[in-house]
């Protein structure tokens, strides 16, 4: 198994928002990717590429040793091996420096939540009516 872990280039953006359209209502933009690709003194976003596959993939923000993940995925048919752990171990490994992490989630996304929880993500707060299908976000932080 070849896995490799890197920053999101702008040949990307096909693969990865093929799986964006799949797993969201209000999916980002090709556009909103390229944006942050070329956004680079804040912005890092990377894919996961197994076996020369784009698995998955997240947005980073980090500014002032704040962490904001923005997006993270796990392509549909790889879900439930392992990678959603793995990509989140590497974006920890890349910014150990960072003294917050937030990132926000859908109240109904158990499977999303269960993970955050797993790497010690706490609900800071609930907002309401984010997203645009009407649910609620959770807010979660994670401290260094
Ligand atoms: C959420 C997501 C990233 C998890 O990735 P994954 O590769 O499927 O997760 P893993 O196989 O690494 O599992 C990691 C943990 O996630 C949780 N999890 C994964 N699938 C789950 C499911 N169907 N039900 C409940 N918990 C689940 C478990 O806590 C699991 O740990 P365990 O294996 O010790 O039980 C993936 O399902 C996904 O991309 N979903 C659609 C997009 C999305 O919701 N992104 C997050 C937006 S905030």
């Amino acid at each position: 198994m070849n896995v490799v872990f890197r920053r999101m280039q702008k040949k990307d953006i096909r693969d990865v928002y093929e799986i964006e359209l799949d797993l969201f209502d209000d999916c980002w933009s090709k556009a909103s990717f390229l944006h942050e690709i070329k956004n680079s003194s804040y912005s890092f976003p990377f894919v996961l590429i197994l076996n020369e596959t784009i698995v998955g993939y997240c947005v980073c923000w980090f500014y002032q040793n704040e962490l904001h993940i923005g997006n993270f995925a796990i392509k549909s048919d790889f879900q439930g091996k392992g990678l959603g752990k793995l990509l989140m171990e590497k974006i920890f490994e890349l910014f150990p420096k960072y003294t917050e992490a937030y990132l926000e989630v859908d109240v109904s996304n158990n499977a999303a939540i269960s993970l955050y929880l797993k790497f010690g993500f706490k609900i800071l707060s609930t907002r309401k009516t984010y997203y645009e299908n009407g649910e609620d976000a959770l807010v979660m932080v994670k401290y260094n």
